[in-house]
């Protein structure tokens, strides 16, 4: 299929779905509200976390509202996440949810969430110079996770292909917020940059404690005790957040649960459950090409 206007060639199609600068989304995020994220307002106490999806976003937001927070357990008990840490490209017509309305109402520090690349971020980026965090997953387990949020989300054209298809679609950069391989291409040669921190999912799964303690310092957060450090640390263990009502999304209408909730393994390493030995030697293979452009070896732990 030959998606008008775009000069690019995908093999499947899904309804819903539109190519915006070359790069694919969803009703969820429309031309004019991508078009109005360029234009948003930063404010230099802004925290963005900027991941692609699945790389283990809404574990760094509730870690990281709670830091700027002071902790605020109470806070986070009050609202679920995605309304304290805003979703920058999100609008959606049934609730009237506006990622940049909900984002320009907010008191600073906000903690903004978002999957776009670099070349579609707002231009003030740089002029602001906001506190920028940058998650990271290794692209294997990024696509299993995203394979099972394609089938239990109604957001993406009602998905109903199998793994092998879905991977197709993936390597292409054929699904919503496109390519993998371009988002972390467009990303990482900021890393080592003021005010800029990369953070990869399997050291958080590693050492949560020690990364939160490293993130507190990265905010500026020097004054939170050890035992608050902890407390955040506990909170945020995959099991708290999967049972916590804020945090696991099964609120969401759109998100079916039952078929593969939010929170479904928060493992390193399923991807094994998923590869084929052809696919995981066709995957190698695929990222070494389409990465030998990339500033240097990204080293994603597996
Ligand atoms: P899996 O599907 O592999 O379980 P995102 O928030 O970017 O949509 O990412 C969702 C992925 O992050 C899911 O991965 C989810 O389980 C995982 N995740 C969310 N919170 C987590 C936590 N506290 N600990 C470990 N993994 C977590």
């Amino acid at each position: 299929t030959k998606v008008p206007g775009s000069g690019k060639k995908f093999s499947h199609m899904l309804p819903g779905q539109h190519v915006y600068h070359g790069i694919l989304f969803f009703g969820f995020s429309p031309p004019d509200t991508l078009e109005a994220v360029r234009e948003f307002g930063v404010r230099g106490e802004d925290v963005f976390i900027v991941t692609y999806p699945k790389a283990g976003t809404t574990w760094m937001q509730e870690i990281v509202w709670l830091l700027l927070n002071d902790a605020d357990f109470a806070g986070a008990a009050a609202s679920p996440v995605y309304m304290r840490s805003p979703f920058l490209e999100f609008k959606d017509d049934v609730l009237k949810e506006v990622g940049l309305d909900i984002a320009e109402a907010m008191p600073s520090p906000r903690v903004i969430k978002t999957h776009l690349p670099l070349k579609l971020m707002p231009k003030q980026l740089f002029e602001k110079k906001p506190k920028v965090i940058v998650l990271f997953r290794n692209p294997k387990d990024v696509c299993c996770s995203y394979y099972n949020f394609y089938r239990s989300s109604s957001s993406f054209g009602d998905f109903q292909g199998e793994w092998p298809q879905f991977l197709d679609m993936f390597m292409e950069g054929h699904v919503d917020h496109g390519s993998w391989f371009d988002f972390t291409k467009s990303w990482w040669p900021l890393n080592g940059s003021d005010n800029f921190r990369f953070v990869f999912y399997e050291d958080l799964k590693m050492n949560l404690l020690e990364e939160v303690k490293k993130l507190a310092l990265f905010l500026g957060k020097t004054d939170l005790s050890p035992e608050m450090l902890t407390k955040i640390s506990d909170h945020c263990s995959f099991e708290s957040m999967k049972t916590n009502p804020m945090t696991n999304h099964e609120d969401v209408y759109s998100i079916d649960s039952s078929v593969s909730p939010l929170l479904r393994k928060g493992t390193v390493g399923d991807w094994k459950n998923h590869f084929t030995v052809q696919q995981n030697e066709d995957f190698d293979r695929e990222y070494k090409e389409k990465m030998s452009e990339c500033s240097s070896p990204i080293p994603f732990k597996y």
